[in-house]
């Protein structure tokens, strides 16, 4: 088991109080919470040798450039990707899905069809419909099951050759449920479609193989695995990344430019136009060093543990129902009768413990189950039992305050 005590001595806003009382921080699925490695990494980089990359001559400049490179590879091994230039650095998920979106948005033609889950974030719905809307294709949905998983064998029966996408998260961030990727993506491609996971958050938990998986698109950001935020990646592979059009236009993503034609750069640069967040792409190659130190077996040992401790304690309190109990990672999705969600996400702040209440960016999943919200506590490896019996207390405080 991890050593609890020094993983927590990593992480300096654990030692701050909210509301005078120590804080819990249970709002993982939201945002990390960012370890020394990682902050002493940008303090680094803006004290010693901040200057733009692929640019200059000068040492900064180069010292800038090969940091940044390192950290894009180093990020390729993590998600072992064939190729470095297969990993485009992005301001995030929601960023690189446009990427793809608006790539395709040219590529597809009317009538072409492109299957979403049930289970998406927002952001893994409104690009494709804006794409959809632009090519006349049709957005089909695979529904998804009162336990949070989702009807493959619906989806069975809407992959056809007139399929040309599959978008999928890997982890739901409302539920927490743990998507069958490989079975998602060996059915569209039987019918030759391509297919993106959203890997947000499944990151902080599971370490994909994007070979192994022969999936066409991955997409991550690093504020969810102890990195910063406004920075994450889009894999691709290469042929597919060379057959999308660019995403944006810009320095640094072109070959030739003149008034009557310019060429594009190469891959990763034709889709990292203008100056990117240098420093957060160092920090993120930090961020997945220091995920693979603490190593995801571990993190997935100790997650897991939290989660059945959790369950099993928030369970005994009477009217109080958890959403999402398919194989999942550690989120806990609830509510309890007759109470609004926020209202318990108030109480719990005001005892130091941050929770996320809402839809989470998941509307058409609070529409199936036909509530407004949930309280989400999204747990991680540097949570402790402690803290959940806290939460526990918490929880029947509100109850009492609010029935
Ligand atoms: N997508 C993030 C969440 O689930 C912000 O909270």
């Amino acid at each position: 088991m991890l050593d609890i005590k020094k993983i927590r001595a990593d992480f300096p806003i654990l030692k701050r109080k909210v509301h005078g009382k120590p804080l819990i921080y249970f709002d993982n699925g939201a945002t990390s919470q960012t370890p020394t490695v990682v902050i002493d990494a940008i303090i680094d980089y803006y004290s010693n040798y901040n200057a733009n990359i692929h640019r200059g001559v000068h040492t900064l400049s180069q010292e800038a450039t090969d940091k940044y490179e390192e950290a894009r590879i180093k990020i390729q091994k993590h998600f072992n990707a064939k190729h470095a230039y297969e990993i485009i650095l992005t301001a995030g998920t929601t960023e690189s899905v446009n990427i793809v979106a608006s790539g395709f948005s040219s590529l597809l033609q009317e009538g072409d069809e492109v299957i979403v889950s049930a289970l998406e974030h927002h952001s893994n719905i409104v690009p494709w419909q804006m794409m959809c809307e632009k090519a006349g294709a049709i957005l089909r949905v695979i529904p998804m099951d009162e336990d949070g998983s989702l009807r493959i064998d619906l989806y069975d029966e809407m992959l056809s050759n007139k399929t040309k996408l599959v978008f999928c998260n890997h982890v739901s961030n409302a539920l927490g449920t743990i998507n069958p990727i490989e079975t998602i993506i060996d059915k569209a491609h039987k019918f030759g479609a391509y297919v993106l996971i959203d890997g947000a958050q499944a990151c902080p938990h599971i370490k994909p193989d994007v070979q192994a998986l022969d999936v066409d698109f991955y997409v991550v950001s690093a504020h969810k695995m102890c990195g910063p935020t406004g920075v994450g990646i889009l894999y691709g592979k290469q042929e597919l990344l060379e057959k999308l059009p660019p995403y944006q236009g810009g320095g640094e993503m072109i070959d030739t430019v003149t008034f009557e034609k310019t060429t594009y750069a190469g891959l990763p640069h034709k889709f990292e136009a203008g100056t990117p967040n240098i420093c957060g792409g160092i920090a993120f190659g930090v961020a997945v060093d220091y995920m693979n130190s603490i190593g995801f077996e571990n993190i997935q040992k100790t997650e897991h543990e939290l989660l059945n401790y959790a369950t099993e304690k928030l369970l005994t309190i009477d009217g109080l129902k958890i959403y999402g109990t398919s194989t999942k990672t550690s989120v806990i999705s609830f509510n309890i009768e007759g109470i609004h969600p926020y209202d318990i996400g108030s109480i719990l702040d005001k005892l130091g413990i941050a929770v996320r209440t809402g839809h989470h960016c998941a509307q058409p999943i609070m529409d199936f189950y036909r509530i407004p919200g949930t309280v989400r506590a999204s747990l991680s490896f540097y949570n402790t039992k402690e803290e959940i019996d806290i939460m526990i207390e918490a929880v029947q405080k509100a109850k009492m305050m609010l029935s």
